[in-house]
């Protein structure tokens, strides 16, 4: 069995999920520490189109960084330390998207009053549906939202509900950006767990030389796992994992067990480095994006970027833990 196939077969079902989410109670520390030192490199990955070096561990912005920046003092302290705390941690990557509320100026506040722009791998999508113009407008009022000229990576957002032709002809305009220079890297997303998302994607990475695909991951929908990944590395598409946590779902799930000792061989003392490491181990994996608001959340992603990772062995145990 190689990393890329699942471990057990299939996705975790709805009865699983009802399992896992009947869990109790609250975590409990570890009594060992990780075999990293703490100012240990995060693992990076090449972006497989350009070799390009990036780090494992990055941020996304939806809900948290929907607020307004002009009135709410204290939030915007505390998203300027995340990504504080991602930077100084060795984090680059952060996602977001016009269709997160006020997240793209948000962002391009801080990004613009911190200074570090050039330190961050910034990434958002296109939504606009319909013309060229349609979409030019969105894109062009991205850039301005977030104070910026170039951006690092522009994804069509939710592929899985769009029609195909509209798809090639946005993949086309965004082409046609890159070649300008205004993006370098293009790609698509999707979040749905239904297959027929992932299939749409297998079809665009097939046909299309996409740099980057954006899929629903973790330990609790795992159908990327079935073909999606292996065709990523087949096609040499980075792949960004969005709701690694599948929106916190995963922490309810485990609430009152402890993380088993047993997580100490892959160098995991959290239930969110446990969760990430899973995704991490499988090489197709170019990137994890969790979602917080929390700076001692943000370092404690950056450290499933730490470290070593499970084998495929250890993987079926994960999930026969997580599950049981
Ligand atoms: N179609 C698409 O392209 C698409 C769709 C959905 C999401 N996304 C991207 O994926 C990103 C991630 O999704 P998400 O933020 O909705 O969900 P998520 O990352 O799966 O889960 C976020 C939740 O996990 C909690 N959390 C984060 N780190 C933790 C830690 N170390 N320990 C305990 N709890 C932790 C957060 O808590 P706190 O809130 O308390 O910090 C939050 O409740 C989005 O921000 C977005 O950029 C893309």
């Amino acid at each position: 069995m190689t990393d890329m196939q699942h471990p057990a077969g299939g996705s975790f079902s709805r009865r699983d999920m009802i399992k896992l989410a009947a869990g109790v109670g609250a975590s409990v520390a570890l009594p060992f520490a990780p075999a990293f030192a703490a100012d240990a490199a995060v693992r990076s990955r090449p972006i497989p189109r350009t070799g390009e070096m990036l780090p494992v561990v990055g941020l996304g912005t939806a809900i948290i960084f929907d607020f307004d920046s002009g009135t709410d003092a204290a939030k915007r302290a505390e998203r300027r330390a995340v990504i504080r705390t991602m930077i100084d941690g060795g984090g680059r990557l952060i996602d977001t998207a016009p269709s997160y509320g006020r997240a793209e100026s948000t962002l391009g506040d801080l990004l613009a009053e911190t200074g570090v722009r050039d330190r961050i791998f910034l990434a958002t999508k296109v939504r606009a549906t319909g013309s060229r113009d349609a979409c030019i407008a969105e894109m062009q009022e991205s850039l301005k939202r977030l104070r910026t000229n170039k951006l690092d990576l522009m994804q069509i957002h939710n592929v899985g509900f769009r029609d195909r032709g509209e798809t090639a002809a946005q993949l086309a305009l965004l082409r046609e950006w890159k070649e300008r220079g205004v993006f370098r890297y293009i790609g698509v997303t999707h979040s749905q767990e239904q297959q027929s998302a992932n299939d749409r994607l297998i079809d665009l990475m097939q046909r299309e030389k996409l740099d980057f695909v954006q899929v629903n991951y973790s330990m609790a929908e795992r159908s990327v796992e079935q073909r999606l990944l292996a065709v990523a590395a087949e096609t040499a598409t980075a792949v960004l994992t969005n709701l690694p946590f599948a929106r916190a779902q995963l922490f309810r799930a485990v609430r009152g067990k402890a993380v088993p000792e047993w997580a100490a061989e892959f160098d995991a003392t959290s239930w969110g480095q446990f969760f990430l490491k899973y995704l991490l181990a499988n090489a197709a994996v170019t990137c994890v994006i969790p979602g917080s608001d929390k700076p001692e959340y943000m370092a404690d992603n950056l450290n499933a970027g730490r470290g070593r990772l499970p084998d495929a062995a250890m993987r079926r145990k994960m999930v026969e833990f997580v599950n049981s």
